[in-house]
């Protein structure tokens, strides 16, 4: 008991210098609000539900859309709490799933499967909405047919109109933006597909092409099919240049470079499914930064979008917070800018990281990678609990979260319960009921508190509790970020001497008590992966020394005796929270047999 004491006050002692101190139980919490926070894009499939389906009180559903139109769009994301499948914010949606993970994907373990599934659903779906040359099917289903009724989407029996946008009729911000979706999934699938990341490119480069040369509003041209739901109130440049910055990055063409520097243009505050703006200027800072010749006018645009953000800063600022410290725009859903904008920080730092950089906003406040780390966590934490209610926005994690969400298929007993048709009007009922919903839409994260941190949790209070498919997406962005600054990174330098310390002074016996506690900090990073490989090496005193970290765990340290059966534990219990499967790293088939 009382060696525990010590090595825990050593621990204690040794992260507090380094580091603020990261429990193991949040951190296991980053992961399961990261897992649920994939689970959720589930929920909102439309179309044949494939056997792998988890969330399965969701069935088939929409399998006739196009049919309309001799075509077959059968697929793709219900967008929020209702059944259209409106492809703007759909496209905006995966283009963020998959900055998320070409940012994140290494760190993200086994739910880097569960991304790339997320993924996929949406661009297999933009394959089908783009395959007829010069047209795009900007939304299918009639919103306001939709809109009217209170029907599970396994019922739809609304008006499932495609609406498609034309040379004749163009709509350039749905194009362009579906043509960012597809460059930025083909970098994500360029390892794993290459063949499908090649169709996904060629088609980008096509709807880009077709968005740019037939310009005009989707607005104006299928009004009735998307406005005033998802109208684009911020203009079509934003996803033009934000589509060519995307090609960019995917080929290094130096036409969509140029296209984006000739292009760049106007607000450099928001970044959601309508302006892409803040976003483009992150985007392109990760090589603009490095050359000093093309970072105007984008670094300085960057650094002024975290000036007007962080709290402590002198400059203008472009949103406000609640008393209980969550960031706030004016607007429905706010979550939706709380995550998008913590976000692009969270990204940001990683490329001023890569760069020794810092923003300096003036009257002395000069911020670090570190300080929009804190910032992007702090409001992470707030989503998941840490707020005056007390309350996750997140459905199905933690204690206390949303009961009564804006959601169809949530709100109407699944067919597996009731599997009798229910109309137009058959779900008032369940609407107005007072009972939680029956069906958990586990990981949707809902508009969030009002701005004095007070929840109504009502189902007529849409602002408050309706999912969508983009707030999800861009917390998947954020929390990968945290998860992976706090969990999967070490500072090798200052864990190197620890577990010296720790080998000279503690028995085998006393190791786990150890190790959960990782050491968050800044400087020289690797992965968990090599971290534990040399842990284990380090502990079984075959290497000192930082160029032996590659020294593969063999079968034969890991069987030798030093490793007893609670190292062994902790090794499957790591492998486990790293989502690593056995061919991945050396050692992992003698542990499973073991
Ligand atoms: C930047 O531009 C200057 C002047 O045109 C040129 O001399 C220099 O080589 C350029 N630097 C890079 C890194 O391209
Ligand atoms: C908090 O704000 C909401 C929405 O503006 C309002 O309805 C409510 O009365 C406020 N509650 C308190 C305690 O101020
Ligand atoms: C290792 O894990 C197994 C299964 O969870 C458990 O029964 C056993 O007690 C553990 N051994 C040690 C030494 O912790």
């Amino acid at each position: 008991m009382c060696s525990n004491l010590v090595s825990r006050v050593l621990i204690l002692a040794w992260l507090s210098a380094m580091t603020t101190a990261q429990t193991v139980t949040s951190q296991n919490n980053y992961k399961d609000a990261l897992s649920k926070c994939l689970l959720f894009f589930e929920g909102q499939r439309s179309g044949k539900l494939p056997p792998s389906q988890r969330l399965t009180w969701r069935k088939d559903s929409a399998l006739k859309d196009g049919s309309d139109i001799g075509r077959d769009l059968v697929g793709g994301y219900y967008d929020a709490g209702d059944n259209v499948k409106f492809n703007f914010p759909m496209a905006f949606t995966t283009t963020m799933l998959s900055w998320s993970v070409l940012e994140f994907g290494n760190s993200m373990g086994a739910d880097h499967e569960h991304a790339l599934e997320a993924i996929r659903w949406g661009t297999d779906y933009f394959l089908k909405a783009t395959s007829v040359p010069d047209s795009v099917v900007g939304a299918v289903g009639d919103p306001n047919g939709d809109h009217t009724c209170w029907q599970r989407p396994e019922d739809m029996d609304t008006p499932r109109t495609s609406y498609v946008v034309t040379k004749e009729k163009p709509g350039s911000e749905v194009s362009a933006e579906i043509a960012a979706a597809l460059a930025a999934s083909s970098m994500v699938f360029k390892d794993s597909d290459k063949d499908y990341s090649a169709l996904l490119l060629k088609r980008s480069i096509e709807v880009f092409e077709f968005a740019d040369k037939y310009r005009g509003s989707y607005g104006d041209s299928i009004g009735s099919g998307v406005c005033p739901f998802y109208c684009d109130f911020s203009g079509y440049m934003d996803e033009l240049v934000w589509g060519a910055t995307w090609l960019y990055k995917a080929t290094n063409t130096p036409d969509y470079w140029n296209y984006v520097r000739n292009n760049i243009v106007g607000d450099i505050t928001e970044f959601g499914w309508d302006s892409k703006h803040a976003g483009i200027n992150v985007l392109v800072s990760q090589w603009a930064m490095t050359d000093a010749n093309n970072s105007s006018p984008f670094i300085l645009k960057a650094d002024q979008l975290v000036c007007s953000i962080l709290p402590e800063s002198p400059a203008q600022k472009s949103v406000t917070y609640s008393p209980g410290g969550l960031l706030f725009k004016p607007g429905g859903s706010n979550l939706q800018h709380t995550t998008s904008l913590s976000f692009l920080l969270s990204v940001y730092a990683g490329y001023m990281k890569a760069n020794n950089k810092v923003v300096d906003c003036g009257n002395t406040v000069v911020v670090t990678p570190a300080k929009l780390v804190d910032f992007t966590k702090g409001q992470v934490d707030y989503i998941l609990g840490k707020n005056p209610l007390g309350m996750s926005y997140m459905v199905g994690f933690g204690q206390k979260f949303p009961q009564k969400i804006h959601h169809r298929g949530s709100v109407i007993p699944s067919i597996d319960q009731h599997p009798q048709h229910i109309e137009c009007h058959g779900g008032d009922e369940y609407f107005k009921s007072n009972s939680p919903n029956p069906n958990l839409l586990t990981g949707a994260i809902v508009g969030g508190p009002a701005e004095n941190d007070t929840f109504e949790d009502s189902r007529s209070n849409v602002a408050q509790s309706e999912p969508t498919t983009y707030i999800n997406a861009a917390f998947v962005d954020a929390i990968q970020y945290i998860h992976q600054v706090f969990r999967i990174k070490f500072h090798l330098h200052h864990l190197i001497t620890l577990l010296h310390t720790i080998r000279e002074h503690h028995a085998p016996s006393q190791w786990t008590l150890i190790f959960p506690n990782v050491v968050p900090i800044g400087g020289v990073v690797v992965g968990m992966l090599e971290m534990y490989q040399y842990v284990l090496c380090l502990l079984s005193g075959r290497v000192t020394s930082l160029e032996s970290l590659v020294c593969v765990t063999s079968r034969q340290v890991l069987s030798s005796q030093n490793f007893n059966d609670k190292i062994r534990n902790y090794t499957l219990y790591l492998l486990d929270f790293l989502g690593v499967r056995p061919p991945s790293i050396a050692c992992t088939t003698s542990l499973t047999s073991a």
